[in-house]
């Protein structure tokens, strides 16, 4: 009897940063050699996995309502006498893997960040009903063994190059999640960034937790630093944009500095997260630099590519924080005038050191007003930055269809979402656009001449 082959489904859901968005695309390279195919929806599928984050509060809560949710699932598959595994990754597992195991019976694996690539054990215990906990610190890092092949969907990619952090910012769980700073080798980044372009890839983002601290084993011997890297990838044929992210203000060093001036390829845009514009608060957060250290490396990027264009995290109502702290960190935001900035309300975070700070601890209505004023402040910038871009032709990078018919989205070298009506063929192709609308978080525009000379 002829034997049809069929796939096994996989439902992943994922939270939080990059970072986990690039692990979770791992995960279903890792789970395509075990015949593992991603699918959209939870229903009747053979494996869910949870990437989870852990940054802010109510992390947990979150993942036990979404349990709850796929559970019937499960049940439901269950009832019919399939199987159906469920697995909570990520920060969340790392931090709270216990209390899942406890509280959550159904679950059949629970694992860390830094695990992940050890899946098909994993899978082939959960498989034969032994629940797995797995939320160890390998000495040998999961990139030695993590597969060459790429899902890769559109033309920009993310490439991580750097985990973990020893930063210990006073607020952050991230350190204890991710655990110890780790850099790759410049060996693998560069042949995972081929490989990349060999599947139509223009644009590579390098990611860390921390990404410019990166200090690899270089091509020829010695430590390679970010900027090393960003120059080796920039000189690889098929590579059209390459973007680095998140940076910590202290680690902005000359030469990475010196690149934004020399290397056309990096885009003139960078996520630089600050945190709060008073000396004293960046103090006790432990973040190891002035607002005006801050301020100078803005000036020093404006001064070697002056159209450098920003964006930041903010943390608003830091225990210590006055209202003068606060009008210190409005004052910092006006001095920089951002293209885009993420703000987030102090959430305490058990186990960091700032959770055991018990002096001026700010109200929640006092945070949330002060949040208010800062996000109305940002609103105002992004949406003045957005206004200035049109009327330009600036060239964008397709990599999606948009949600109305005809419609593309694809990216300026501002990393502004930009929509236009346009051919599907476009897709994967950088083209000039001329802005013809700004709005607060996107704009439009419309192709004036396509790369092959045609007019549509
Ligand atoms: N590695 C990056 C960002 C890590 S987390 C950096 O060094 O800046 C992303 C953002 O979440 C942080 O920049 C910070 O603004 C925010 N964040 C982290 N912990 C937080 C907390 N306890 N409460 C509120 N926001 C937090
Ligand atoms: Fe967290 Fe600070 Fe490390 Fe960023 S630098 S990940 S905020 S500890
Ligand atoms: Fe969240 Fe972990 Fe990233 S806590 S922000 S998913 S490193």
């Amino acid at each position: 009897m002829e034997q049809t082959h069929k796939h096994k489904k996989l439902y992943i859901k994922t939270w939080g940063c990059q970072m986990n968005v690039y692990d979770s695309n791992r995960m279903v390279d890792i789970l395509s050699a075990l015949g593992y195919k991603q699918v959209n929806s939870p229903e009747d599928v053979d494996m869910i996995i949870l990437n989870t984050c852990h940054i802010r509060e109510k992390a947990i809560e979150k993942v036990f309502s979404e349990l709850g949710r796929l559970r019937p699932y499960k049940q439901a598959k269950e009832s019919k006498g399939g199987k159906m595994l469920i697995a909570v990754a990520g920060c969340v597992a790392q931090a709270e893997g216990d209390i899942i195991m406890k509280r959550a019976p159904y679950v059949d694996m629970v694992f860390g960040p830094q695990v992940y690539h050890q899946l098909p054990e994993m899978v082939l215990k959960a498989s034969s009903d032994e629940r797995v906990i797995n939320t160890e610190f390998p000495t040998i890092s999961k990139f030695d063994s993590l597969p060459d092949e790429h899902t890769i969907e559109g033309a920009s990619a993310y490439l991580s190059i750097q985990e973990g952090c020893d930063n210990f910012c006073t607020f952050c769980v991230v350190p204890y999640t991710r655990g110890a700073e780790y850099s790759r080798s410049a060996r693998e980044i560069i042949d995972e960034a081929h490989r990349l372009v060999d599947q139509g890839v223009l644009e590579i983002i390098l990611l860390g937790q921390n990404v410019n601290t990166y200090h690899g084993a270089g091509l020829n011997g010695g430590t390679w630093k970010l900027a090393n890297i960003i120059r080796a990838i920039s000189e690889i044929d098929g590579v059209e944009r390459v973007r680095y992210s998140t940076s910590h203000p202290r680690d902005m060093s000359d030469d990475l500095i010196a690149v934004h001036g020399e290397i056309e390829k990096l885009q003139p845009f960078l996520h630089l997260p600050v945190q709060s514009g008073s000396d004293k608060i960046l103090e006790s957060m432990n973040r190891k630099h002035t607002a005006d250290h801050y301020r100078e490396i803005i000036a020093r990027l404006r001064k070697v590519c002056p159209d450098m264009a920003f964006s930041s995290d903010y943390i608003i109502g830091f225990p210590g924080e006055t209202e003068e702290d606060f009008e210190a960190t409005m004052q910092l935001a006006r001095d920089v005038n951002y293209a885009s900035c993420y703000s987030f309300k102090y959430s305490s975070r058990p186990g960091t050191p700032a959770a055991n700070l018990k002096e001026g601890i700010v109200p929640d209505h006092i945070a949330s007003e002060r949040l208010a004023r800062f996000q109305a402040l940002i609103n105002e910038q992004q949406t003045a930055f957005n206004q200035t871009c049109i009327g330009r032709t600036p060239p964008i990078l397709f990599d999606r269809k948009g949600k109305k018919p005809d419609q593309l989205s694809g990216r300026s070298p501002y990393f502004q979402s930009v929509y236009v009506q346009g051919n599907e063929r476009l897709i994967g192709h950088i083209i000039p656009v001329k802005i013809t609308q700004a709005f607060d978080n996107s704009l439009t525009g419309e192709i004036e001449i396509y790369e092959d000379g045609s007019k549509d």
